[in-house]
């Protein structure tokens, strides 16, 4: 959590990512912890984060993280390294040893590329996760055979049901790009929504690009690479 008041030396390297509470102890002996360009006298010293440097540097980010991440396919968004690379593997390291750590808002399968944001803001993640704001995402989707015109007409009404879920999806704008090509603007995020709702009108999605994440555009970030987003005034 951001954190603008004096706090114990300890807690600000271990939620920032530096070290264990009990590692500062060290860090501080050792001399790379400073307040205002003095070398640190304990751990229990309290200071605020703009005051400090670890390493002569300013301490990373003590107000928390927020960024957009151009996912690259074959990553996956669970912290879990079970599952293959992961989309954290493409961040700084102390981002994962942050308190909370970096966590993505909502997800993308691990053969969709495109925007992702990442935060350690647990605030961020559930005001753009929930259902009740309807954020917009925008996909760019390559289906395996031509597209048909009554397709935009099935995704507007608002009543196409998945299976296993309980209420059909909310109304989405399809727009038909080329043959095989669409741009779909969702408002929710159920589990593979897009690949379903093309599933369930017999079409198969063969590629999922995330173009627009809310208000967030990727523009042209580089596949693989991150930059920072302002952290909202008020969250
Ligand atoms: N819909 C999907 O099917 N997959 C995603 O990754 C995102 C939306």
């Amino acid at each position: 959590m951001p954190n603008p008041l004096p706090r114990r030396l300890d807690q600000l390297l271990s939620a920032c990512g530096y070290c264990s509470r009990s590692e500062a102890r060290l860090w501080v002996r050792g001399g790379r912890v400073s307040v205002n360009g003095q070398r640190a006298e304990a751990v229990d010293q309290k200071a605020r984060a703009a005051d400090v440097q670890v390493d002569g540097q300013p301490v990373d980010s003590p107000e928390g993280i927020l960024i957009l991440l151009h996912k690259p396919a074959g990553h996956v968004c669970s912290h879990d390294e079970r599952e293959g690379p992961r989309v954290f593997d493409l961040l700084p390291a102390r981002w994962l040893q942050r308190n909370p750590p970096v966590t993505t808002v909502g997800r993308l399968d691990k053969d969709a590329t495109g925007a992702l944001v990442i935060t350690d803001r647990g605030e961020l993640v559930h005001r753009w996760t929930s259902p009740k704001r309807h954020v917009t995402k925008l996909y760019e989707v390559t289906v395996d055979r031509d597209l048909e015109p009554g397709l935009v007409g099935v995704f507007a009404a608002g009543e196409l049901r998945l299976d296993d879920e309980p209420k059909p999806c909310l109304p989405a704008k399809l727009a038909i790009t080329g043959p095989r090509t669409a741009q779909l603007e969702l408002t929710e995020g159920k589990y593979h929504q897009v690949k379903r709702m093309f599933a369930s009108q017999g079409w198969t999605v063969l590629r999922l690009h995330r173009s627009r994440f809310g208000e967030i555009e990727l523009g042209d970030l580089p596949v693989g690479e991150w930059r920072r987003l302002d952290l909202p005034k008020i969250a």
